[in-house]
């Protein structure tokens, strides 16, 4: 049985919002109470207020808070309606969102070196992670892609990190290695330096990371997307078949031992 949800409702304020690489932004907003919540793989549900056949939220992983500041920053794709219209807020626009959502990343005790591998807008919350790691001594190498480089988006903060690798990999080359990044993942895992993969992307790439971590020994752990309708356990909408049953993401996830995942 999973635990209360611990999301509550709170009252944002946009800071900022700005496009950072094609079709994606990353929205700041002042969110107090949520911002020293957080934890690294947590999701948050927003309410896009303006259009009366649209109820539902929009469930977004955080890239990082800053409790002093108040702060929280997400970074979203425009892929519908609701993100269409989020990308039009200005600093000032208010809604509400539910959060934090779900468990975030628990990386083994005494973890030395750590690989996280994102692709596209599954970057968020393992560059959220790769910094709460980094911070506690941890090494952390980072594999990070996108379908080209002009959606890349994690390329300064990762670097701003002091990761000891970084590769990059686009689908068209138009940006690092020319392929998908489960290539650069997975010969990194082979040299068997690891201790924990973390991973979140379209659901191929995170079986292939989960495969190559299951071969070189490593545990990993793959945050999932569904479609959400409540984020808070009362609908069954996000269920993840697991190989202890049908689990919600928004609950039991959105972080997933990778080796319990059936369908991804
Ligand atoms: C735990 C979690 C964390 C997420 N974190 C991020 C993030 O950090 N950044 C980001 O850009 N996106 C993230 N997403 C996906 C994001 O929620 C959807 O892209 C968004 O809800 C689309 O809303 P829309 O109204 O713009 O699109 P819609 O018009 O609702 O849908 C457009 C397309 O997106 C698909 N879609 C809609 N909702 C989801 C969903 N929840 N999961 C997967 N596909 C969906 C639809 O099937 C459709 O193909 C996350 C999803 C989950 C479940
Ligand atoms: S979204 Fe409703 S149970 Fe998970």
């Amino acid at each position: 049985m999973p635990s209360p949800s611990p999301a509550r409702m709170h009252d944002f304020e946009v800071v900022s919002n700005e496009k950072i690489a094609e079709g994606i932004f990353s929205l700041v907003i002042l969110a107090p109470r949520l911002a020293s919540a957080l934890k690294p793989g947590q999701f948050v549900n927003i309410r896009i207020p303006g259009d009366a056949s649209e109820l539902l939220r929009i469930p977004l992983s955080y890239v990082s808070s800053d409790a002093e500041a108040g702060t929280v920053e997400l970074w979203y794709a425009v892929v519908g309606n609701g993100t269409r219209r989020m990308s039009a807020w200005e600093p000032g626009f208010k809604s509400d969102l539910l959060g934090p959502g779900g468990h975030g990343w628990s990386a083994p005790e005494g973890c030395r070196r750590a690989l996280v591998v994102g692709g596209g807008i599954g970057v968020p919350p393992v560059l959220c992670l790769a910094r709460e790691l980094a911070s506690a001594g941890v090494r952390v190498d980072a594999c990070f892609g996108a379908a080209s480089g002009d959606k890349l988006v994690g390329v300064h903060e990762f670097e701003g990190l002091g990761c000891g690798e970084i590769r990059i990999a686009t689908d068209d080359g138009t940006a690092g290695f020319a392929g998908f990044v489960t290539e650069p993942a997975s010969e990194l895992l082979a040299s068997g330096a690891y201790d924990y993969v973390a991973t979140c992307g379209p659901g191929i790439m995170m079986s292939k990371v989960a495969e190559a971590a299951t071969s070189a020994g490593v545990f990993c752990e793959a945050s999932l997307e569904r479609m959400m309708s409540c984020g808070f356990g009362a609908c069954s909408t996000c269920n993840v078949e697991t190989t202890d049953g049908m689990k919600g993401a928004c609950m039991c996830g959105p972080v997933f031992d990778a080796t319990k995942v059936v369908v991804w």
